[in-house]
């Protein structure tokens, strides 16, 4: 990225302080969100040790043995999408979202919000209302299983990247990286399953 930023083309729009602001953003944005939903989702399959079954047979199945995982895989791996998006319904990273204001007065649900507020979106509350998700404090990725609800911003349930013009620039990054990653932590689980179990026979 610094590459493009410091680029002979980008030279007379990007000073060193816009490139410094950026770089900031970015980095602010884009760095704990993504560990702390990645440490969720392992923290999550760790506890629910059915659930990280389904994902390593999951793996096992789609992957050539010894294989690391690559994105081009990721289509072939619903039920660890799935899994994700069960770590984003109970553990979003920005709970609140990003502040908003009213431009004008706004009716919404029976309430009146004036014209200046300042509104929050309590996504981690919308994730665990029991009128919405069955058993909303259970971790089980089967409720997205065929559903084609999805964190676009399209489904108002599950919004953990926002919705509308502010929605996360970076979502589709995420969503690459993430599921790569947790792929190969689970990979490497079995892997080493794997060889624990041989060594057992051995002894
Ligand atoms: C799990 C990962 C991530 C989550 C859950 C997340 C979530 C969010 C949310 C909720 C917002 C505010 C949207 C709104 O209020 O409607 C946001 C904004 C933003 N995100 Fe992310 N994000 C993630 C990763 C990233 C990454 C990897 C980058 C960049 C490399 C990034 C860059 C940004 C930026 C620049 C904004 C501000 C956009 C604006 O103000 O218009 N995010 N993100």
């Amino acid at each position: 990225m610094l590459d493009v930023l410091l680029s002979e083309e980008n030279r007379e729009e990007m000073e060193g302080e816009r490139i410094q602001r950026l770089s900031l953003d970015l980095f602010a944005a884009g760095i704990d969100t993504t560990t702390s939903t990645l440490e969720w989702g392992m923290a999550e399959l760790l506890r629910n040790p059915r659930v990280m079954e389904k994902a390593k047979a999951e793996l096992e199945e789609a992957m050539e043995k010894g294989k690391p995982v690559e994105e081009s895989d990721i289509a072939r791996l619903p039920y660890l999408q799935a899994v994700l998006k069960e770590t984003f319904r109970l553990h979003p990273a920005v709970p609140f979202l990003l502040p908003r204001k009213a431009k004008i007065d706004v009716e919404l649900g029976g309430y009146t919000i004036p014209k200046g507020a300042q509104a929050l979106v309590n996504v981690w509350a919308i994730g665990r209302d029991a009128s919405i998700w069955e058993n909303p404090e259970e971790f089980m990725p089967e409720r997205f299983m065929g559903s084609e609800i999805d964190v676009k911003g399209r489904n108002f349930e599950l919004i953990p990247f926002g919705a509308g013009w502010r929605l996360c620039p970076g979502y589709p990054l995420a969503m690459r990286m993430l599921l790569l990653m947790l792929g190969s932590l689970v990979t490497a689980l079995i892997g080493s399953w794997l060889v624990e179990l041989k060594q057992k026979k051995w002894t």
